[in-house]
């Protein structure tokens, strides 16, 4: 059975000259099953009639926010409510100008706003419009919210320019519906450590690292957005926590262990990125330490090793390390990879440019215990976190 079988699919479509072509789209969702509900705003109306939608769909398309098709349900909560997806093809720049300010001053931005579902955007314009800051600011927005984009092709565009701006086809649209209707890691718990840990000497001062906790964060949204259940226990940082993911919050390297411990028990994947401190002062001072013209000893103790305790109890778990290094990386890391009973180590050399601590950026290589290695190139970490989770998923379901 189609993916798409019995699904309420909300089709938004604005006004662009590609806005022909999600009758094709409109036309291919309903031959594979679903209930396709078209909305036209009112620039769409310019382009594109309701007849067409309403002959490929047979269903009322909408484009009145005062309709009200379905008696004494107030039509845009009805359709908001029951949909499975919001697909908004192709959606122009202003569009996303709204849906990023959250105004809904129309049926679409109404729905858009009233509505639980997961958003798909396939943008279509000018090269000009799509690459102005504006718009990609907005793509950000929309983005770090949770919608799915499918990324405009590079092409010949109807003002003539050639540049990225043609609406992404129609097979790369429905992959994208479908990824959101069946994600790839529906039903897999993840447990994700980031960020430093902070070990206390007095009350106003600790022992840290400059870990900003980004590697982590990526990885954790991602897994959301692919369907995992998330539970993301994070150090001191700057950054919003994931939309979607049980985050909790911690300073030293104990707590982080005892916040992984509580939910060991449930999860099939650890991805620790932390960079855990590996000693804390022996005491604490209670209080702040005054200053003084002696020498003052810090006398420092190890802490416990989070992901070598995990994997000392690991089950059928699997269990990814990240090692940062700034010599001998891939011995070290293979070290690490042994010595912690992991299936992987993703190896980070720190030292390098683009690399490591507050980077939005990693180069990174997968060494796997079998003895397969990845070399991937300089990446944002948004593209590691997505290279990461594809790899796993092929061994979760080789399992
Ligand atoms: N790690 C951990 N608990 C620690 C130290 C490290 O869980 N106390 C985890 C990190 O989150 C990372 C992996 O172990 O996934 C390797 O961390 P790294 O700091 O590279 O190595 P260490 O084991 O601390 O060894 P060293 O500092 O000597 O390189």
């Amino acid at each position: 059975m189609s993916v798409f079988e019995g699904k309420h699919i909300l089709l938004g479509v604005t006004g662009s000259i590609a806005a022909y072509k999600a009758a094709d789209i409109a036309s291919k969702l309903t031959q594979a099953g679903a209930e396709v509900d078209v909305v036209l705003t009112e620039h769409a109306r310019h382009f594109v009639t309701e007849v067409t939608f309403r002959a490929i769909t047979r269903r009322p398309v909408l484009t009145d926010l005062f309709d009200e098709p379905e008696e004494r349900q107030i039509a845009h909560i009805h359709l908001a409510k029951r949909a499975d997806v919001l697909l908004v093809a192709p959606a122009t720049a202003n569009i996303l100008a709204k849906l990023a300010a959250g105004i809904a001053d129309d049926l679409l931005t109404t729905l858009a706003l009233a509505t639980h579902a997961r958003l798909v955007i396939a943008p279509a314009m000018n090269t000009v419009m799509w690459e102005h800051p504006a718009t990609q600011s907005n793509v950000r927005t929309l983005d770090a919210r949770g919608a799915l984009f499918v990324y405009p092709a590079e092409g010949m565009l109807a003002c003539g320019d050639v540049g990225a701006g043609k609406l992404a086809d129609t097979p790369t649209i429905l992959q994208a519906v479908e990824r959101v209707l069946n994600p790839p890691l529906k039903g897999v718990r993840v447990l994700v450590t980031a960020g430093p840990t902070e070990e206390p000497i007095d009350a106003v001062r600790h022992i840290s690292n400059p870990s900003s906790g980004k590697m982590g964060y990526a990885i954790a949204e991602e897994a959301v957005r692919q369907g995992a259940g998330v539970t993301l226990v994070t150090g001191p940082t700057l950054l919003e926590p994931p939309a979607g993911a049980q985050t909790v919050s911690v300073r030293t390297a104990q707590e982080m262990l005892e916040a992984c411990l509580q939910v060991y028990d449930d999860v099939d994947v650890v991805i620790a990125t932390a960079a855990v401190s590996d000693y804390r002062p022996a005491e604490v001072w209670h209080g702040k330490r005054k200053k003084g013209d002696e020498e003052w000893t810090i006398r420092l103790v190890p802490n416990p090793d989070i992901l070598r305790t995990l994997g000392e109890r690991k089950g059928s778990r699997i269990l990814v390390g990240f090692a940062a290094e700034t010599a001998d990386l891939l011995q070290n890391a293979q070290h690490k990879l042994c010595e912690k009973n992991l299936d992987l180590i993703v190896a980070n050399d720190v030292s390098q440019e683009g690399s490591g601590f507050r980077t939005d950026t990693n180069r990174v290589t997968f060494l796997w215990a079998d003895g397969t290695q990845t070399n991937l190139p300089l990446m944002s970490k948004r593209e590691v976190a997505q290279r990461l989770l594809e790899a796993l998923r092929e061994r979760l379901f080789q399992r």
